[in-house]
């Protein structure tokens, strides 16, 4: 397993630029299978990871072809050959499951492995079939597989238990294809559904609604391609914001959507730090305090479960008592015993972390358990005065292009050990 070793104490101050987001692109790059018709989808600003590389390998797969060049894909989907997902790509990344609706669009029919839990929670589909089968959709489970198949779907009014992100991606990706309107409602806000809307509007579709609870998909279209910019990682963009309040610097970060970010700047300015927003530009500062916080996660625009392991890592050197309630995912305290391993003083009581912070993190040997567990041990590394080793950074690696060159290019001592 790569590792990294991480001599930390050293103020990050410079300037840092934001990729495009992961958790847009992957299911842009599943939406691609919808473009039957006329042109190839071209991508741009997709960030280069190990998940987006497994999505484009399932698009081979299936038939596609794809051809990429730096931050840009195209993809020319118009002959399929396949309606499978492997096991091994289920169990690799969840977000396989996003094919699920984009295969019965385009073919009628497909076969999934039932997603295994991971690290951070059980994450069923419940709301994805329930969803599907509104539509008309026969799914059957065997082996450990869903098989859907829809001769003709029809437009239906459905009502989400739960804002599932991948759900609502789902159902918009099949719904274009369904005789009639279909109305998602609960559907979930985040920026990607709207990146999504949008994407799928420029090849053909017609939705409206994205960013509201309520997402109206007038279907029965046959979608051609496209030339799509992915939007900017609000995901990214809140971690470095956090790294130069850590490392007591002083970062300009670029390429940032600050509307997609409101809880993040508040709760960052809330701890003390210097925060200032010039258009797509944030530039976070370190004023020789960190305040504690109480933050619940919750769907956005609320505050982002995928920012809470990051926010714990700050909160364990806050002058005072933090709480951090996790109200997504049932199992994401993972980092807890590894952010301990550095001397932080955390306890779990349910679903909240009581924080005490401390003057400072001792370096230690630790372990990424999931993607933002990984960076949040990054960051907590980087504050630390003395060495440590972060094991497991492949999953830093599925959600964050080039993290070690972007901080040491601002002055983090960071080599990355085979
Ligand atoms: C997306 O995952 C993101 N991934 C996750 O980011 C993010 O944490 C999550 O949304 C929540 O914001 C991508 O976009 C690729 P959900 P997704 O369906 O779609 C429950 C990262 O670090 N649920 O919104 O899988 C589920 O168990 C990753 O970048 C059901 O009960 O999340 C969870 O508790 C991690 N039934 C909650 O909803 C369902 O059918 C949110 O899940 C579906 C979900």
């Amino acid at each position: 397993m790569n590792q990294y070793l991480i001599s930390g104490g050293q103020p990050l101050q410079g300037r840092i630029s934001v990729g495009g987001s992961k958790n847009a692109s992957l299911p842009l790059l599943a939406a691609c299978l919808l473009g039957e018709g006329e042109g190839e989808c071209i991508l741009h600003n997709i960030p280069q990871l190990s998940d987006v590389k497994n999505m484009v390998q399932i698009l081979e797969s299936l038939g596609a072809k794809t051809y990429s060049d730096g931050h840009t894909i195209t993809i020319d989907a118009k002959s399929l050959t396949g309606i499978s997902i492997s096991e091994d790509s289920m169990r690799q990344m969840r977000a396989s499951n996003l094919f699920l609706g984009p295969l019965l669009a385009r073919l009628g029919e497909a076969r999934i492995p039932l997603p295994g839990g991971c690290r951070i929670g059980s994450r069923p589909m419940d709301q994805h079939l329930k969803g599907l089968e509104a539509l008309g959709v026969d799914i059957q489970e065997s082996h450990g597989y869903i098989e859907a198949k829809a001769a003709c779907m029809r437009g239906a009014d459905i009502y989400f238990d739960v804002p599932s992100v991948g759900a609502t991606e789902n159902l918009m990706m099949a719904a274009v294809a369904a005789e009639g309107t279909t109305i998602l409602r609960n559907a979930a806000r985040e920026p990607e559904i709207v990146d999504l809307q949008n994407m799928l509007n420029t090849m053909g579709a017609q939705i409206v609604g994205a960013g509201t609870s309520t997402i109206r998909v007038m279907g029965g279209k046959r979608l051609g391609g496209t030339s799509y910019t992915v939007v900017s990682d609000r995901i990214e963009a809140g971690t470095h914001m956090l790294a130069a309040v850590m490392t007591q610097g002083d970062l300009e970060i670029d390429n940032v959507v600050p509307e997609h970010m409101s809880p993040v700047i508040a709760k960052t300015k809330q701890c003390g730090a210097d925060v200032s927003v010039k258009g797509s530009s944030v530039r976070v500062r370190h004023t020789g305090q960190i305040k504690p916080l109480e933050v619940k996660t919750m769907s956005y625009p609320g505050f982002p479960t995928d920012m809470q392991p990051q926010f714990m890592a700050l909160m364990t050197l806050a002058e005072g008592t933090s709480v951090m309630t996790e109200t997504i995912f049932e199992n994401r305290f993972q980092h807890v015993d590894e952010l301990r391993r550095m001397g932080a003083k955390i306890v779990i009581e349910g679903r909240s972390a009581i924080i005490s912070g401390v003057k400072k993190l001792e370096g230690a040997f630790v372990e990424a358990s999931d993607l933002r567990a990984g960076a949040a041990l990054f960051l907590a590394a980087l504050a630390a005065e003395e060495a440590s080793v972060l094991r497991n950074i492949e999953y830093i690696f599925r959600g964050y292009e080039n993290l070690e060159e972007k901080y040491v290019a601002v002055g983090a001592k960071v080599q990355r050990m085979i």
